[in-house]
């Protein structure tokens, strides 16, 4: 397990280098991210490589045994590049080039960047090939599936649908185009989604598009993978992943890499009503999920965000290295600080490092170098250690993308009906996995597939053969809405799952931020709102029913036996409180265990080998938490304070 720091010395006058890396060494930094902005530098004129400066960076750290993760600099091509070649840069909604100036300008279908990237690739693989220092390549940067409208990728899509429809007939048949006088007679008249009213465009059009720019950048990706694997043996290779409007499928992303990366910016202000979820350890999940295997951030929160917003509040004391251990305890072995010192020029100099532009070591510094020290010097005992859990929640793309396009009610967010869940979950102490719903589930006593709208035969018989099998299965409202096509299925919901649910959906109530209440059997009751599925029962059984409106006394939550398993129906959107009580229920009779009494915003996760368990608790509240495990006498966590239990 390392820490790092990314370094620009492209930014920093040169006599500041080795200034930095001594300090660096001092303060325990194993590894710098390199270069992934830097092609400027690189080619500064056509053809022209330039690497001595590079060079000279690398060999600074190399020779004091810090590693080196080079980044590929095609999220910014030179200004030359696209003065030259213009089919490089993207178009926006309204066909038009965008204006250059920022960054991530370039199309990844354009044949001039396609070239472009083989050349400055090949040539950087091919000088660091075996430069010993550089350990692993980051591809690009913040890679993102946006929907490029210029004539390349116009084309592009076209061949893309040719080859999955054939014909127009069938094209069209299959996303309903008769509505509104829709149908293409010719595809010529195919387009990537144009103008402002997107939201109004058919979502199965928009399903595909959006299949067809994720598939287009992993293109991207897998293009610079193969040059810098067919030049340089035992590196591995990543990109950094963040979660935004335009996220790529990121498991098939990184299947064509190493391992998975995510840059890590969690919150600074702790919302103070617990009801809001804000789940950084979610995302930590997320990402180790990706390739079910321990992962990196390349990117972590280490001053005040600013810039392109106002300038927010500072980290507390004790955040800056809290939330890297958060991100050790949920999988990482490497976790690289944004950035080492704050930009004193362009756009991004608010965006604070870890040192201030001032350059003296202040408050945040001294808390990363306890970090370093923690990691390196008492945390090696973790070193190959890996997490086993048997809770799964299953994440989908198709699903994410299908609510983006048409939101379900006011207030319904895909991924707040998955962090419900997965709360729900660690307050009881226990882990969970956050997996793509196509994988094998074999290994897991319980899963939650929340919100699975797009019911693929794929995703159906995934997830009916593990309740077959024995598993218990956690379905919820909008589930089985949908086909593949993103068209609407027509049955009585939940479509292809009501057999092991064991009800229907007779009518529902999109409530959106209007509510309602449940009644459990047991007599709790919970406020929920945003959706209502009233329920018909078959052969399941209520475990709760509405409160209020016309469908009082009606069942909004099952239970139903199905092959050797169980699968559950949570019809609607409970409060926070729910979700805990239910899992424990769920979890209950399995061999799962949970931890008593565990005080809210305390995290607990093992990370283990075949010979040792660690289990490890992260305070993620502002409070001091007494944490009585049953084992072992009472543990006092500091806010954002850490601890390994043996
Ligand atoms: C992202 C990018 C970085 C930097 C930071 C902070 O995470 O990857 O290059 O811009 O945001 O702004
Ligand atoms: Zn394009």
């Amino acid at each position: 397990m390392k820490v790092g720091v990314v370094y620009y010395p492209e930014h920093w006058n040169r006599e500041l280098w080795e200034k930095d890396a001594d300090l660096m060494v001092e303060t325990g930094v194993k590894v710098v991210r390199l270069a992934e902005f830097a092609w400027s530098r690189l080619e500064p004129v056509e053809g022209q490589y330039e690497f001595a400066w590079l060079d000279e960076a690398v060999e600074i750290f190399a020779k004091r045994d810090i590693e080196v993760i080079l980044g590929t600099p095609t999220n910014c091509p030179p200004l030359w590049l696209y003065e030259k070649y213009p089919d490089a840069i993207q178009c926006d909604e309204h066909g038009n080039r965008v204006s250059i100036g920022v960054r991530g300008h370039r199309c990844y279908n354009s044949p001039s960047l396609i070239k472009k990237t083989i050349q400055i690739v090949t040539e950087m693989a091919k000088h660091y090939k075996d430069n010993k220092a550089v350990v692993s390549w980051q591809i690009d940067n913040e890679l993102e599936a946006y929907h490029c409208t210029c004539p390349v990728c116009t084309d592009k899509f076209r061949e893309w649908l040719k080859k999955k429809y054939t014909t127009l007939e069938k094209l069209n048949h299959t996303y309903g185009n008769v509505m509104w006088s829709g149908e293409y007679s010719s595809w010529s008249q195919i387009t990537p989604p144009l103008g402002e009213r997107q939201s109004w465009l058919n979502p199965a059009y928009l399903q595909d598009h959006y299949r067809y720019a994720s598939e287009s950048m992993v293109e991207f990706v897998k293009l610079q993978a193969d040059i810098i694997r067919k030049y340089c043996n035992d590196v591995t290779i990543t990109t950094n992943m963040y979660l935004g409007n335009m996220t790529p499928d990121f498991y098939k992303t990184f299947k064509e890499l190493s391992y998975a990366s995510y840059d890590n910016y969690p919150v600074v202000v702790i919302p103070k009503d617990h009801e809001e979820i804000y789940s950084h350890a979610f995302h930590l999940d997320l990402t180790r999920g990706i390739k079910r295997q321990n992962f990196c951030i390349m990117e972590q929160l280490s001053g005040a965000l600013g810039c392109w917003m106002p300038i927010g509040r500072t980290p507390r004391p004790n955040m800056i290295k809290g939330y890297s251990l958060q991100a050790f305890a949920r999988g990482a072995d490497l976790v690289l600080n944004f950035r080492w010192r704050s930009a004193t020029k362009g756009a991004e100099m608010f965006w604070h490092g870890i040192l201030d532009h001032n350059n003296k070591l202040g408050r945040r510094y001294e808390e990363f170098r306890s970090l370093c020290h923690t990691v390196h010097e008492e945390l090696q005992m973790l070193e190959g250690t890996t997490i086993r859990n048997k809770v799964a929640l299953l994440f989908s793309h198709e699903q994410d993308n299908a609510f983006k396009f048409q939101q379900q009610s006011e207030g319904f967010h895909y991924y707040n009906q998955l962090k419900l869940f997965h709360d729900g979950v660690m307050r009881l102490g226990v882990g969970i996995d956050i997996i793509n719903i196509t994988e094998d589930l074999a290994q897991y006593e319980v899963v939650i597939a929340p919100t699975v709208y797009i019911a693929s035969p794929e995703i159906v018989d995934n997830l009916t053969k593990y309740v077959q099998n024995g598993g218990k299965l956690i379905l919820t409202n909008r589930s089985g809405v949908k086909d593949e096509s993103n068209a609407c299925i027509m049955d009585y919901l939940p479509g292809p799952f009501s057999s092991s649910v064991g009800a229907v959906v007779e009518e529902y109530d999109a409530l959106g931020n209007d509510t309602n209440r449940i009644c459990m059997e047991n007599g709790k009751t919970y406020r929920c709102n945003q959706w209502a599925d009233i329920l018909q029962l078959e052969t399941a059984q209520s475990l709760g029913t509405y409160m209020e409106d016309f469908y009082e006394g009606k069942s909004a939550i099952t239970k139903n036996r199905y092959g050797a398993g169980e699968v559950y129906y949570v019809g609607t959107v409970l409060e926070r409180d729910f979700y805990k009580d239910f899992m424990s229920d769920v979890i209950e009779g399995t061999s799962v265990e949970t931890v008593k009494n565990l005080p809210d915003g305390v995290e607990v996760s093992v990370r283990e080998n075949d010979t040792q368990k660690y289990r490890l608790l992260f305070n993620n509240t502002n409070d001091v938490q007494e944490v009585r495990m049953e084992d072992c006498e009472t543990i006092v966590l500091q806010p954002f304070e850490f601890y390994v239990v043996r």
